[in-house]
């Protein structure tokens, strides 16, 4: 199938042709994002291949319909940057790949919360600068620490073992609750209320925009530590700032970021960053930003590519409706 990816980085590139060509398939890579302005690029390619920051409303969708495209492979896990209820009234197929490495965000997660909470960024670039002194550089033991989880998926378990290996208490919230998987579920104010860590695992949904908002941050322990690797648009990113201002957390730490789309995945740094509330955080000695990088091993890519490639052989092939393929009630 001659198949038009969008938004391709060199990792793409290094990653999607080898399991491209198992399936027969034709690449050809686009470095814009996917969106109804750039929809044109995709016209006469049947598979279109689409990652998290490109946005599939129904103008866009309409667009590709119109151009003869029928199938489009999600190289990501979530997919609430496309109107799925109107892909398939206009009959086009939609997979993501549900999993592909939940290690490699768990870890990153720790990877963050480790660079927060022993101030890495900073006693890096210090030492870098022959600068040797500890003052500011206080941290804390995470042993004996209560992590509260927010979303116990393919993920959030992971992370909840990484916790117990550090002898961390673990406390989590789900709406879906597994009494099989020995977790201590807790409501969400309680979550809010003991964690000394909360991290977010849970998918963006209507239900969950804004989860960590004003009231949420308020009922926050003193002194915790925000971690968000899932989307950005859990958290309001200004209420954040405001907390951040009052010096009523430690610290946040962030691989996403609610308006990320169009900055994130970019080298912007000979130009004026324009978006004010990313530049305020940006100037916080106690929050440390990553890209949305926490997808980014050599295992995740190599399982997203042959997924993603694997989900379009088998719309090639004609399959009938597969477990890949997002309901859009969900
Ligand atoms: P999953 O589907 O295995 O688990 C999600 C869990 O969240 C489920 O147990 C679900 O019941 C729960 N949940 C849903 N709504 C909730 C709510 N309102 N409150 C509490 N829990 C709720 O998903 P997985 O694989 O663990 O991924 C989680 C999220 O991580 C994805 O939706 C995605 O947005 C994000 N992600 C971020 C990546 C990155 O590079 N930063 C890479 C991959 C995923």
């Amino acid at each position: 199938m001659r198949v038009a990816v969008f938004d391709t980085r060199s990792y793409d590139e290094a990653y999607l042709p080898a399991a491209a060509a198992t399936g027969g398939h034709d690449l050809v890579f686009f470095e814009p994002r996917l969106t109804t302005a750039t929809a044109v690029l995709a016209r006469g390619f049947v598979g279109v291949c689409s990652f998290v920051n490109d946005r599939l409303d129904e103008e866009c969708l309409r667009a590709l319909a119109a151009g003869g495209t029928r199938f489009i492979v999600l190289r990501s896990a979530g997919y609430n940057h496309v109107d799925v209820a109107a892909a398939q009234r206009l009959g086009l197929r939609v997979a993501r790949v549900p999993e592909y490495s939940p290690h490699a965000v768990a870890e990153h997660t720790f990877a963050l919360l480790l660079a927060l909470v022993r101030r890495l960024p900073r006693a890096v670039a210090r030492v870098r600068d022959a600068n040797f002194a500890l003052d500011g550089l206080v941290g804390f033991d995470l042993h004996d620490k209560c992590i509260g989880i927010i979303g116990t998926g393919r993920i959030g378990r992971i992370v909840a073992n990484i916790a117990t290996g550090f002898g961390m208490k673990v406390v989590v919230n789900d709406v879906r609750e597994d009494p099989s998987s020995g977790l201590q579920y807790v409501g969400m104010q309680e979550l809010l209320a003991v964690a000394d860590v909360v991290t977010l695992h849970c998918p963006l949904t209507p239900a969950t925009h804004h989860l960590i908002d004003e009231r949420a941050l308020a009922h926050m322990k003193a002194g915790a530590v925000l971690i968000n690797t899932g989307r950005g648009a859990l958290i309001d990113s200004r209420a954040l700032v405001r907390a951040l201002k009052a010096e009523r957390l430690f610290g946040a730490a962030l691989d996403v970021y609610e308006e990320e789309e169009g900055v994130f995945f970019k080298d912007l740094s000979g130009q004026v960053l324009k978006d004010d509330v990313l530049a305020r955080l940006l100037t916080f000695p106690n929050v440390v930003i990553t890209a949305h990088q926490a997808f980014l091993t050599r295992e995740a890519l190599t399982a997203i590519a042959e997924t993603t490639m694997a989900n379009l052989t088998a719309f090639d092939q004609g399959a009938p409706p597969f477990a890949n393929e997002p309901a859009a009630a969900r």
